[in-house]
Formats: C-alpha cells, structure tokens, sequence
C-alpha cells in the first residue's frame, strides 16, 4: 500500500509508536532519575482498547508499521494479547518493540507466533558491572538471555546502544563486534539531552562523526547500506562481518527531512516530532465521545501542520518553556 497522507513538507505518514507505559523496570540515568519519575495513574493511560482504535483509524491513514515503546513495554500486563490485537487490523504489516529485555524473554514464542519480525533492544554495554552503573540495577543476564533467545527464534535483532561520554566509549568496539559472527544490527545513538540544563550545548561530544570514526580506526573501513526513507540510522557493513552497524544521529538529527512517523504518549497524547510538546490530546477526544470520522480529521489535521524542524523550535524556545520529559514518557 502507498501513503495516503503527507505533511505540510511532503513527508508521509508510515509509521506510529505508541509509548504503552510510562514505567520502567530499570532507571538508566540519561532517562530517568534514581527514584523513578511520577508515573501517571493508571486511568490516566490510554486503555488498550482506545490505543486499538487508534491505530485502526491510522491505518486508514496510511499507517503500516507500528512500534511499541514505553517505559519498558512489557512491564504493563498483557501486553501480548494487545499485540495480537494489533496484528488483526487491516493495513498493519509491521509491529515491532523497542524493549530493555528484562522480561521479555519467556514472550518470544509467542511474538514468532503473532509475527512480530523485528525487536529492538536496549544494551548500552556488555560489562555486568557498567551495566549496573547504567542501569541502576543488576540485570545484563537476563538482557544476554533474551538477545540470544530471540536470535535462536529467528527474530531479526536491533542492538540500541546510546553513547556516553565516560560511561561506555569504552564499549563501542566490543559491541561492534558482536557483528562480526552474529547477524545482528549494532546500532550507536547520540545522547539527546532532553532537560533545559543541557540545552544550548549544541555540541555533544560523541557526535555521529566521532562515533563513526572511532569505529572505523579500530574495525576497519565502512562501507554505507542505502537507507530506507524515514529510517534513523545510517547503517554501515563491515567486511567479513554477518551484521551491521548502524549510527543514529538522534541529536544532531541528520534524518528530519524523511520523518515518517507520530507518536502516541502513554497518557494519549500526539506529537508529530519528538521535540514537540503534544499537539493533541487524543484521550480527551476518545474519551469525550468524539465519532471516529471526527478522530480521524484531528489525527490528520495535526500531522498536516508539522514543524520542519522541530528541533529548531526547541532551541528557540525560552528556557522555562523547554521540555523536562523523560524519554519514558515520550517513548524514545
Ligand atoms: P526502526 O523502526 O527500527 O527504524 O527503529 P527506530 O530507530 O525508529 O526506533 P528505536 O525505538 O529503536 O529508537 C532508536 C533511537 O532513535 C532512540 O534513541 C530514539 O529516541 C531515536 N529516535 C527515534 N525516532 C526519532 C526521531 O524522530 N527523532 C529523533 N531525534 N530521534 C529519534
Ligand atoms: N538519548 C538517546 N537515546 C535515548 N534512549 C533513551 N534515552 C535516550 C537519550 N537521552 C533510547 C533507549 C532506547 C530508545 C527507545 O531510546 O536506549 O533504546
Ligand atoms: Fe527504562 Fe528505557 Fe528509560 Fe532505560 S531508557 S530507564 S530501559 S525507559
């Protein structure tokens, strides 16, 4: 199926992430503070229900992929039968999650059952002890159990490894040669400093071109895989190696201009860039009894008006306006 709806600068709308939850069973530290943040009540999340309606209303948007993220997804109860849910509607060909791997293993057969061909997981070292230091808990076996086990299931793997200067450089090359006898895509992410202390820093110190860089001096040249339109990650073969590479520039944002995506918060709010700060309450529309022809003009109202460059727009906002998210809530 083609795209049947494009934005105000000729994108077109693939591709939803709905965050399922704002908690998470670790606290890594550029993502929430030791404490946890303050969850939302429960009945202020959208239920599975109102998400499947969503999507459905979506998909007759043109939306074919759909992306899972949180929190960590699985901590929310049955979150699986909520993906078969999902795999039922018209036009939805890809689901695939963005997950820490804690939990996820003992789900896997049956994400092969319904079809889900692609996880993506967070692992930002392969060192028990940074790990930890990371995370805030003791959990890389369990995260190594549940690579291996989807491996094994034939699930295609995306490693997300986020940069950080003087946490895991250290970490990159190890990572990296995960690729070497796995087919396994290894992808390394700029840090994005979502807080207004940061802000204004426009260097970051491991930028996309260090990261790659640093890499090739170590593993040998890249060569670059063409890109789909509207993926983040530059990705990079490695001769002799089964994976890939992937770099993802996610703060210098190299990829805005083929953005094909929405997302969904767990509270149900829309936001048409990951800088912006909710352009529509879609829980107040579902809850408020809106028809679904007048949920579907909202949805398309408000990805017809995106910003070029919502990043621009963050960065000239004032400082008290600036967004104090965590990535938890957005859903990365
Ligand atoms: P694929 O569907 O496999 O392409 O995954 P993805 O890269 O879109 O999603 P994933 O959840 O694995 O996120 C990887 C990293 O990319 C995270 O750090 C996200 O926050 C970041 N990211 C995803 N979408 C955007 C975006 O629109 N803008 C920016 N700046 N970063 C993004
Ligand atoms: N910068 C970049 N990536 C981040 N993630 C979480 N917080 C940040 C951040 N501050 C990543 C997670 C996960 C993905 C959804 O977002 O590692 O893989
Ligand atoms: Fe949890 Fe992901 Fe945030 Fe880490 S980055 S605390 S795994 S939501």
């Amino acid at each position: 199926a083609s795209p049947v709806l494009f934005d105000n600068h000729g994108r077109p709308l693939e591709y939803v992430r709905l965050a399922v939850t704002d908690r998470c069973n670790l606290r890594c530290f550029y993502c929430m503070p030791e404490q946890g943040i303050q969850y939302m009540p429960k009945r202020e999340l959208l239920t599975y229900e109102e998400m499947e309606r969503v999507v459905g209303l979506l998909a007759g948007l043109g939306v074919r992929k759909v992306r899972l993220t949180g929190g960590e997804p699985f901590v929310r109860r049955d979150l699986v039968p909520f993906i078969g849910r999902l795999s039922q509607i018209p036009g939805i060909q890809d689901i695939s999650l963005t997950t820490n791997g804690v939990l996820t293993e003992p789900h896997i057969p049956e994400l092969v059952r319904l079809g889900v061909r692609t996880v993506n997981l967070s692992l930002d070292t392969l060192d028990r002890a940074r790990f930890a230091a990371i995370t805030r808990r003791d959990e890389l076996p369990r995260v190594l159990d549940t690579f291996y086990a989807l491996l094994a299931a034939g699930i295609k793997v995306k490693i997300n490894a986020v940069v950080m200067d003087g946490q895991n450089t250290q970490d990159l090359v190890p990572l990296a040669e995960l690729t070497r006898d796995l087919p396994v895509e290894v992808r390394f992410i700029e840090e994005m400093p979502f807080n207004g202390g940061s802000h204004g820093a426009i260097q970051i110190p491991w930028s996309h071109v260090r990261i790659r860089e640093h890499l090739e001096a170590h593993l040998g040249a890249f060569t670059p895989i063409t890109k789909q339109p509207g993926a983040t990650a530059s990705e990079y073969s490695l001769a002799g190696h089964q994976g890939t590479v992937g770099i993802i520039a996610a703060y210098s944002r190299t990829f805005c201009g083929t953005c094909n995506r929405l997302r969904l918060t767990a509270e149900g709010g829309l936001k048409t860039c990951l800088y912006d700060q909710g352009v529509l309450d879609v829980r107040a529309l579902l809850r408020g009894g809106a028809s679904d022809a007048e949920v579907t003009a909202a949805l398309a109202h408000a990805f017809r008006h995106r910003a070029a460059d919502g990043f621009e727009a963050e960065r000239q906002r004032p400082v008290h306006q600036l967004s104090f998210e965590s990535m938890s809530t957005i859903g990365g």
